[in-house]
């Protein structure tokens, strides 16, 4: 294994959740997941759209309410109504498909703004923590710029930075780069690899199956709001039993494809 960019370490928590649910009214879309995620292992998450992939992730932090089942991260119990929802999300880092950032502050203020506010360091130790982050994802130059001079690419990797200037033990992402230009694409799929070969802990929903076949420890296939099939990336992807599975990859593999 190569070295990571700066050779950060990480402090890694899992994640397990039982018998999740969720429903919207009366549709029913989380119906009774159960996922673990080590610490320091990677988890891709792949189904289609509208199987419940955001929605699961975003119960995890809590950004949805959970009708149902229970998640453990990092030493709480999320679903636990006494649970200090603060403390929690501070272990928790999520980055989404549109980057989120912050347009009237610079890439070094979006990366210190939750530092000041929630964390309560100090200026200093804030920007220093951010200007080591800037620069695991290869922006050390760049904190002085407003997300509009920044490519879509580097954008994501300035939204990568900002969580991981929370020094969060578990980093989710949902389809971090599904709104970017095929060409930027790469660079922060490396990113995500170096922050997968440092030990942090990642759950990702992603629809880059060679991404998922290289660094994912092992692949979980979601449709209809149930865990159809998991296992080690290979097998998933290269391999995959269940004919739900075979279909939705013969999709996504060869976007051309048309049942005749
Ligand atoms: N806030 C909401 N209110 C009502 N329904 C919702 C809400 N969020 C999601 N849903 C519904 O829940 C289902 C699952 O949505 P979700 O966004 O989790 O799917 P997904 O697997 O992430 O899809 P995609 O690949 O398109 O992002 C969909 O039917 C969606 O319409
Ligand atoms: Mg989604």
């Amino acid at each position: 294994m190569t070295t990571p960019n700066n050779e950060l370490r990480v402090k890694a928590s899992g994640v397990d959740i039982a018998g999740l649910r969720k429903s919207y009214g009366s549709n029913e879309v989380l119906k009774g997941i159960d996922l673990t995620v080590k610490p320091g292992e990677v988890v891709c998450l792949i189904g289609p759209s509208g199987s419940g992939k955001s929605t699961l992730l975003r119960c995890v932090n809590l950004l949805e309410q959970p009708n149902g089942g229970t998640i453990h991260v990092a030493g709480f119990e999320t679903t636990d109504p006494e649970v200090n929802l603060d403390k929690m999300r501070q272990n928790v880092g999520m980055v989404f498909q549109q980057f989120n950032l912050f347009p009237h502050l610079t890439v070094l203020e979006n990366c210190t703004v939750a530092q000041l506010k929630v964390l309560k360091r100090s200026k200093n130790d804030a920007e220093k923590t951010a200007r080591e982050n800037l620069e695991r994802v290869g922006l050390g130059d760049f904190g002085g710029r407003y997300p509009d001079q920044l490519s879509g690419g580097q954008q994501q990797r300035v939204a990568i930075a900002r969580a991981l200037s929370m020094e969060p033990t578990l980093m989710l992402f949902d389809e971090p780069t599904s709104a970017l230009d095929p060409e930027t694409v790469g660079e922060v799929l490396s990113i995500m690899k170096n922050l997968a070969k440092s030990g942090m802990t990642m759950l990702v929903v992603t629809h880059e199956m060679s991404f998922a076949k290289e660094v994912a420890d092992r692949v979980v296939f979601m449709d209809g709001g149930v865990v159809v099939e998991e296992g080690k990336a290979v097998e998933v992807i290269g391999n995959p039993q269940q004919p739900r599975t075979q279909d939705f990859l013969r999709r996504v593999l060869d976007p051309t494809h048309v049942d005749i």
